[in-house]
């Protein structure tokens, strides 16, 4: 049942592509346009939408985090995302205008759903992007968009956590493209290169060698950092908390402009810090600015681990180890970029000797608050 591979998180990774392409199957027409007939809620609703509100845990929490970016540039409303631990706790601003989108890869997270339960209670739209059909997230939702990464069994996420990130990029869009607002040839562009996405993360799962033997050399270490920028930054995040949960090491995601606000202080002699870099293409100005913080923790001695995309030819000087990833516009590298570090992470929990699909202390679905 593992279809030959060691661990479900080695099958799931390797499925990645298939379950991307099964997600956007069906849901972009031929002329780029998004065909969401399944989202029930009426066009006229999405359209007065004053706010969207993420709400989810985890490794959904940061393809949730990734959303935002997309949302908001791409339909200019305002899109919060929270922790659905948090939520209700914190008697959120809600109305009919809200829309709160769920994301869970189960549908029976406890937190999530009493985050949705809370936000239904006062009058809010929910819509639910789940990986699991009829489960309690999606029946409790006004709509729901299902992502088709076929059952997970790892505890960890991953062919779940890419299938998030491009329904919610299809939500973005489909939204940008109800509403009329920035409807142009960047959001057909992207279309475009999001059908291309499933592509690439093949490209990368062949290049994986040189991160696994990394990875086994790191197994002695007890501490790694991630920094990234804009959406690189919950990207790290997913790193770190991939690598905690599975390897059981000390794993922090750093915003990289927040480095001299306090976390280059951890930096020392040969500390491993990952390093996911956008395009040097487009927003150029966060390209250069990584750059120098890559230059700034490799002064202060740590082993810089860079993950950038082809032809990026400006961080070779900085990298003491690169990893390549295929160009793409900057709001889809995440698909690519999370592909490395989930890897790394399996593989750094092998070399410990730890269960990779069992990690200790954690379960699957977490069906308690
Ligand atoms: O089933 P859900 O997507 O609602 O689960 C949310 C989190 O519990 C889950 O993503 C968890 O963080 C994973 N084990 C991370 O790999």
């Amino acid at each position: 049942e593992k279809g030959g591979y060691d661990y479900f998180m080695l099958k799931e990774i390797a499925e990645q592509p298939k379950a991307v392409a099964d997600t956007l199957l069906g849901r972009i027409g031929a002329s780029g346009e998004l065909t969401l007939d399944e989202i029930r809620i009426p066009a006229a609703e999405l359209r007065e939408a004053t706010k969207v509100v993420i709400v989810a845990c985890g490794t959904a929490f940061h393809a949730g985090l990734i959303a935002k970016y997309a949302i908001e540039h791409w339909t200019r409303v305002p899109c919060e995302v929270e922790l659905a631990s948090e939520f209700r706790y914190r008697d959120p601003i809600l109305d009919q205008r809200t829309l709160v989108v769920a994301v869970s890869q189960s549908g029976e997270t406890m937190d999530t759903l009493m985050a949705l339960r809370h936000a239904r209670e006062q009058g809010a739209r929910v819509l639910a992007i789940c990986n699991t059909n009829g489960s309690t997230i999606p029946r409790e939702s006004d709509a729901v968009l299902y992502t088709h990464a076929g059952p997970e069994v790892a505890v960890a996420s991953t062919k779940a956590f890419l299938t998030q990130v491009a329904a919610c990029y299809l939500l973005a869009l489909y939204l940008g493209q109800v509403r009329g607002t920035q409807w142009g040839d960047e959001i057909r562009a992207v279309v475009r290169d999001l059908a291309q996405i499933a592509g690439q993360v093949e490209r990368v799962l062949a290049t994986m060698e040189p991160v696994r033997e990394l990875a086994r050399s790191l197994a002695g270490k007890d501490t790694v950092l991630f920094l990234g920028r804009h959406v690189g930054y919950p990207v790290a995040l997913e790193g770190a908390l991939k690598l905690k949960e599975l390897a059981y090491m000390h794993a922090e995601g750093f915003a990289a402009g927040e480095l001299k606000h306090g976390p280059i202080a951890l930096i020392e002699e040969d500390l491993p810090v990952v390093v996911v870099v956008p395009s040097p293409r487009g927003r150029s100005v966060l390209h250069g600015k990584i750059v120098s913080n890559i230059q700034e923790i490799r002064a202060r001695g740590a082993r810089t681990i860079v993950i950038a995309e082809e032809g990026d030819e400006a961080v070779v000087p900085y990298a003491d180890h690169l990893v390549r990833i295929p160009a793409t516009p900057t709001l889809l590298q995440p698909m690519v970029a999370a592909v490395p570090l989930q890897v790394f992470a399996c593989e750094l929990a092998t070399a410990r000797g730890n269960e990779v699909d069992q990690p200790r202390n954690l379960a699957k679905s977490v069906t308690v608050e």
